[in-house]
């Protein structure tokens, strides 16, 4: 039976993330997840990843981003870009569900977890990295403003150990180490992929057992070489550990291949039959939320759908005050600090950080897909023509800030 008053809710603040949340909807609808599906996005994230984003998750909910700017704590994390993921609080705001699970966008459901409705606030996994910390890639949340508003107070007031949600989320709820067996996930909930090389007797003992995998730490699917002929991801400069990593980054390509891909060319003959010749227009580029009725949903996306923007904010009055947190964007999209004034402005564009290739022509049918393809730098006139075939490149480094700034060029 559906529960419509719970949810497995994630986490993507641009379109690179967004392709992992795909997957992970996607991974949970295979395993006939029997609660909502809702992903928060913030501003930076583009119209037709909303879009595609609707077709997999009931709601698609925009928050303000909130970045940490603690970059001396995440230079030692060494992972500079994870900042935002304080934005990840927000998750607190949901109220219009009493339980909640929080999954990272790099998890993958591999069987039905709706068990976890059973466990209470704050209940996760330990961290394979300090196991008396948990890891704040799966946790099991009760929506409260109250809560949030804490959250972020605490955050205003302590920062974080970690300068990301994981070190604040642990300080936070501090006895979750000794308090309460029962608020301990097995860790076949949050089996971190790369771990499994650590200790691998246990992985072959337990191994067939996990349920949701994590891909924890920079490297994450979206930036490995896939050949789809084979069904694998590639060896060649992509520094996979282990055999077991090997398997799960397959089967994340394989849901990608199989039904997040397609979401895109089915998208691009729905706009062509709405408006042929135009298929490449799809609404305007995500540099600002999108509001009321220039909102660009397909008509038959989910019923529940709500974009929450600046104007009924997610979060109580009062929790954002600027004397808690400044919004340093100017004139973008709003990003909340913790720490107002001294700080250089944060990014604020939503760009991913570096990331490898990902070879794949979203616009081409999957089965033509090909490893062979390499970045080409079309000239001005070339890539209008591919635009206006509806042959649109999203290929190469950086693919997705790729398509931000051929949709930017292309609309202006
Ligand atoms: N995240 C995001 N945008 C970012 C970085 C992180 O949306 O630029 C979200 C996403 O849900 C991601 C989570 O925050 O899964 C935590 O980051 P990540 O998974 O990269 O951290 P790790 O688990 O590797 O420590
Ligand atoms: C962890 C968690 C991740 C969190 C990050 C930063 O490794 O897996 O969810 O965002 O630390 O705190
Ligand atoms: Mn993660």
């Amino acid at each position: 039976m559906p529960v419509s008053d719970q949810a497995f809710v994630t986490l993507a603040t641009n379109d690179v993330y967004c392709q992992g949340a795909l997957v992970l909807g996607q991974s949970l609808r295979n395993q006939r997840a029997t609660r909502k599906l809702v992903v928060l996005i913030t501003p930076q994230v583009s119209s037709l990843l909303r879009v595609i984003l609707s077709k997999v998750f009931d709601e698609v909910i925009e928050v303000n981003l909130i970045d940490s700017a603690d970059y001396i704590h995440l230079a030692f994390l060494k992972r500079p870009e994870l900042g935002v993921t304080l934005t990840k609080l927000h998750c607190w705001t949901l109220t219009h569900y009493s339980k909640c699970v929080f999954l990272d966008a790099d998890t993958l459901v591999l069987s039905n977890i709706d068990e976890l409705f059973d466990r209470t606030e704050f209940s996760a996994a330990p961290d394979p990295g300090w196991p008396d910390c948990f890891n704040s890639g799966v946790f099991v949340f009760q929506p409260s403003l109250e809560t949030h508003g804490l959250l972020l107070q605490h955050a205003t007031d302590h920062g974080s150990f970690d300068g990301a949600d994981q070190g604040l989320l642990n300080s936070f709820f501090s006895s979750w180490s000794t308090a309460d067996i029962h608020k301990h996930l097995p860790f076949i909930y949050n089996l971190s992929s790369n771990t499994a090389y650590t200790y691998s007797p246990a992985f072959k003992r337990f191994g067939s057992s996990v349920k949701v995998v994590h891909f924890l730490g920079p490297s994450k699917p979206w930036n490995y070489k896939y050949n789809p002929q084979t069904g694998s991801v590639l060896e060649e400069g992509s520094g996979l550990a282990n055999q077991h990593q090997t398997s799960f980054l397959n089967l994340w390509w394989k849901i990608y291949q199989h039904s997040v891909l397609p979401l895109y060319s089915s998208f691009r003959d729905e706009e062509e039959r709405a408006s042929p010749g135009h298929s490449a227009d799809i609404g305007e580029p995500c540099t600002k939320p999108a509001v009321g009725s220039s909102q660009p949903w397909p008509a038959e996306g989910p019923s529940e759908q709500t974009v929450v923007t600046d104007d009924t904010p997610p979060s109580p009055k009062g929790c954002h005050s600027e004397d808690q947190l400044a919004d340093k964007a100017e004139g973008g999209p709003p990003v909340e600090t913790l720490e107002p004034s001294q700080e250089p402005p944060v990014d604020v564009t939503g760009d991913p950080s570096p990331q490898d290739a990902l070879e794949v022509d979203l616009a081409m049918s999957v089965f033509e897909i090909s490893i062979e393809e390499k970045v080409k730098e079309l000239s001005p006139e070339e890539e209008r023509r591919k635009w206006e075939e509806g042959r649109i490149d999203y290929m190469g480094k950086d693919a997705f800030a790729r398509i931000q700034e051929k949709l930017d060029r292309f609309l202006q």
